[in-house]
């Protein structure tokens, strides 16, 4: 029988184990020996208090590298800046447990230990693994942290239910350090998969985003509730799997990602001139949310009340997406998205195919946690060939990657062809 520490499942991975201080620390000792075993290279991160639960000594000696306790360290040898460094070294940076304190910490950035300010500046996946007493795990405070935490794309992994240090019974115990070493495994696995048929290398990605805004006078205008987020959070994810990546946004309050080209527009108009000019892309993902209409006239003053109803004059504004279906050229990919609240998959296939794009991603802003200004999304993807895959909820980010892992299969496969 295979056994799933001695095949070294995690042979030549790199992981970071955040430990902090709680009683189930003691575990982090078998954490850390199932890890080598398994064939990774573990750096331990604690907190100040965890060594009141487990000594640096211990998890140093099992994982065979110092452990990294304070962000700026007593002999001050110029490596301060190690948090980044380790933040863009591993593959994934798992915290067991994670305290309560802690996950406060993580889920409103702070940057007071290695251990904190490393998760700040991680690109990897994050899996934490609360542990803490049946009520303060209850508390709505942590649940709000928790929920904070996944909304960045954070795994949370549930605690079990059994006795607890306090003597109380109840939710918050550590899951086994077994079931977290299944997780990791399951989890790098999944990674690996990814990274096979995912990269973008050398590929023009142009990305859309956000809202446009039509104005009626100088100071009002007609716009919807997107907030940029899905678009950015594919812009991220194809820049870091080797794309050129061009994001032209809408008004968004979101940082432009990093190794991204960002090009501002308000209205749909500008929106079409500057796809226009980027149209060769060999990848389009039009995640942004364009008004069909625009005024027929700007006001160049303030509309003034007059008492009476007011009867407004809308023109349809150019369909940005169906422009570049018309002239798609062999080997290009063009992705939409479809916001539906009625009759999903029938108006999503339709739009599919009048607009001439490989893929759709339908969803529904009715849905609880998918739409507008939520951090988590729903999508079910349509592709040309008539194949439909419903995805789970999950985080924007995990779904940028989960949407770009399949595009790019079929780009690699030569799924879409030219037309
Ligand atoms: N789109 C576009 N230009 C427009 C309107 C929409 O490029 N003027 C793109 C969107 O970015 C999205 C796709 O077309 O990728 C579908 O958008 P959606 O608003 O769902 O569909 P519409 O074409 O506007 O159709 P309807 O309003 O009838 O649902």
């Amino acid at each position: 029988m295979p056994d799933p520490v001695e095949d070294q499942p995690l042979k030549g991975r790199k992981l970071l184990l955040g430990v902090t201080g709680g009683i189930a620390a003691y575990k982090a000792a078998t954490l850390v020996r199932l890890f080598k075993k398994g064939g990774a290279d573990v750096q331990v991160l604690m907190t100040p208090d965890a060594g009141r639960f487990i000594t640096p000594l211990t998890l140093g000696t099992l994982s065979g590298r110092e452990v990294l306790i304070e962000i700026f360290p007593e002999n001050e040898d110029g490596t301060w800046t190690k948090h980044v460094e380790l933040g863009l070294w591993a593959d994934l940076f798992v915290v067991a447990p994670a305290t309560a304190q802690t996950l406060a910490r993580l889920a409103h950035g702070f940057s007071d230990s290695m251990l904190t300010a490393t998760a700040l500046a991680a690109r990897c996946p994050m899996l934490v693994c609360p542990a803490m007493d049946h009520d303060m795990y209850l508390h709505p405070a942590t649940q709000a942290n928790l929920e904070r935490l996944r909304s960045y794309g954070y795994e949370v992994m549930p605690p079990g239910f059994g006795a607890l240090a306090s003597g109380l019974v109840g939710h918050g115990r550590m899951p086994e350090p077994e079931e977290i070493f299944a997780r990791v495994v399951e989890k790098l696995g999944a990674g690996d998969e990814a990274a096979r048929g995912a990269s973008l290398e050398g590929k023009e990605v142009l990305v859309t985003a956000g809202p446009t805004r039509e104005a009626l006078d100088p100071v009002r205008f007609l716009t919807n509730h997107s907030t940029g987020s899905m678009g950015f959070a594919l812009a991220e994810a194809a820049a870091r799997r080797g794309a050129r990546v061009s994001l032209v946004s809408g008004p968004s309050a979101l940082p432009t990602p990093p190794g991204v080209t960002r090009v501002d527009v308000v209205t749909a108009e500008e929106m079409h001139a500057e796809v226009q000019a980027r149209k060769d892309a060999d990848l389009v993902l039009m995640a942004a949310a364009v008004a069909d209409f625009t005024p027929e006239t700007t006001a160049a003053s303030k509309l003034k009340k007059t008492g009476d109803a007011m009867t407004l004059r809308l023109r349809p504004t150019p369909d940005i997406l169906a422009a570049l279906g018309r002239e798609k050229r062999p080997g290009q990919t063009l992705v939409g998205f479809a916001l539906e609240t009625d009759d999903g998959l029938a108006n999503a296939r339709r739009k599919l195919e009048r607009k001439n794009l490989d893929w759709i991603a339908l969803n529904n802003p009715n849905e609880e946690g998918a739409g507008f200004g939520v951090g988590t999304n729903r999508v079910t993807l349509l592709h040309r060939s008539g194949r439909t895959e419903a995805l789970p909820l999950m985080p924007k980010r995990a779904l940028a990657e989960a949407i770009l892992d399949r595009v790019t299969a079929s780009m690699r496969a030569g799924v879409p062809e030219g037309t």
